[in-house]
């Protein structure tokens, strides 16, 4: 099939690429112009594992563009998979859709199955549908269909071509066909359903993995109050099928481009339909004290920030992308330098993007760099490199060995028996 895709973030380009593998010929437009030169000449302007390699092994099916009209005329099936970043009030800015959509209506001269994979509020597909027969030029028809996307960063290439489950909100047999034939090479679980259903699956799945990061990392606390371990609690209750191990790891809260945004979106539409979805503000309180916590936790440890040195490990919002959108490590950062503090700061993939935001900090180029003449290390972000490092050399490089872990990536025995004051989440 040929199909189109607008937006050529971590989303669109991962959509993109991974259609081009299932053997469709790929459109991607952005009107990102230096964007879109960069991909031309074979650079990705993300860092996101497998991403390059199936560029290169699909290129003949790859093509590039600037330009929406393109998009319109080249492809049976369009996705839409610009940014809805958030307004103050929590609500999302649905600007960019809107212009696509409008752009798309401008073009539209045969049927055409519009596909959002966004996330949007619920009614999103239905405003698009308003919005492209406002500014048709003819009397065409032509189907908006809502495919929500549920990849993770770091994993998004295997999390599309072996998702869990692929969800279709279709208003017509029509669409739900030539959707159908879209995926027809994945072989897993497909459900369909109304537009409406599918937007609140989104919001719904994303809300829900939240609430479990907040719920463990309440316990966690409740755990360091009483003296029990999270982890062995985690475990525990993870065995249960009906909970599960997944999103249970307790740390210092969820950050990235979906979480944070997509759990004031859900609070804000609840709002806006009538229903006061208290369990999500909780959830977003917890995930917000969480931090709070971590930094009293390296207050309590050192005393006085004034002229320490802190070293932090780990910049990007997790591991496995150089994306540090929400990431922990600002607000953490942040606040140290506020108090006085001199930060030192490595991250295998994330320190290009965290330059543009503190430009002022010291960057390191490895993790043994940075322990150099540090009062205390701060892990961050779970990176495998971080859990294989050398701890007696750290400790020699150190000027006192402290280690406060916002991941739990050690064993708390084993490395207080090496000698560092260790401090973890929960335990
Ligand atoms: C998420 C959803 O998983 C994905 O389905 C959706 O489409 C986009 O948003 P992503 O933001 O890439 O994906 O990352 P994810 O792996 O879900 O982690 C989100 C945040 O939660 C990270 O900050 C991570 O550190 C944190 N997290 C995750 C925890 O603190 N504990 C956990 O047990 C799991």
């Amino acid at each position: 099939m040929q199909i189109s895709i607008i937006g050529t973030g971590y989303v669109g380009l991962t959509t993109g690429v991974c259609l081009a593998e299932l053997g469709h010929k790929v459109l991607c437009v952005d009107n990102d112009e230096e964007k879109i030169k960069k991909l031309v000449s074979g650079i990705i302007p993300i860092y996101e594992p497998g991403l390059d390699k199936l560029i290169k092994k699909n290129a003949k099916r790859i093509k590039f563009s600037s330009q929406i009209k393109d998009a319109v005329k080249y492809g049976e099936v369009i996705f839409i998979a610009v940014g809805t970043p958030s307004n103050p009030d929590g609500s999302p800015d649905l600007s960019y859709i809107e212009n696509v959509a409008r752009e798309i209506a401008k073009w539209l001269d045969e049927y055409k199955v519009i596909v959002e994979k966004s996330t949007v509020p619920v009614e999103t597909a239905q405003w698009i549908k308003k919005t492209i027969d406002k500014y048709k030029k003819n009397n065409v028809e032509f189907d908006v269909v809502s495919n929500p996307e549920f990849l993770r960063e770091g994993t998004a290439v295997n999390d599309f071509l072996h998702p869990d489950r692929i969800v279709l909100g279709v208003e017509s047999k029509r669409a739900e066909k030539i959707m159908l034939k879209v995926y027809q090479k994945i072989k897993s679980p497909k459900i369909v359903v109304d537009t409406k259903s599918a937007e609140l699956i989104k919001h719904a799945s994303n809300s829900f993995l939240a609430t479990k990061i907040s719920f463990i990392n309440a316990v966690a606390n409740i755990c360091e109050l009483t003296g029990a371990d999270i982890e062995k609690v985690a475990l525990g209750m993870g065995l249960d099928k009906r909970i599960g191990k997944e999103f249970l790891k307790a740390g210092i809260g969820y950050g990235g481009s979906c979480f944070p945004k997509d759990v004031d979106a859900f609070i804000w539409i609840a709002e806006k339909v009538g229903y006061n979805f208290g369990i999500l503000k909780e959830v977003k309180k917890v995930n917000q004290h969480q931090i709070e916590l971590f930094i009293k936790k390296v207050e309590d440890t050192l005393w006085i920030l004034k002229d320490k040195t802190i070293g932090i490990l780990g910049l990007s919002f997790k591991p496995n992308t150089d994306d540090i959108r929400e990431s922990p490590a600002i607000k953490v950062i942040t606040v140290l330098k506020q108090k006085g503090a001199k930060i030192k700061a490595y991250d295998p993939k994330a320190v290009e993007k965290m330059k543009q935001i503190f430009p002022d900090i010291e960057y390191c180029r490895s993790v043994y760099d940075t322990a150099k003449n540090c009062d205390c290390l701060l892990i961050l972000t779970e990176w495998d490199e971080f859990k294989k490092m050398d701890l007696k050399r750290i400790k020699q490089l150190m000027v006192h060995p402290t280690i406060i872990d916002g991941r739990n990536i050690f064993e708390p025995q084993k490395i207080t028996k090496l000698g560092f004051i260790y401090k973890s989440i929960g335990r």
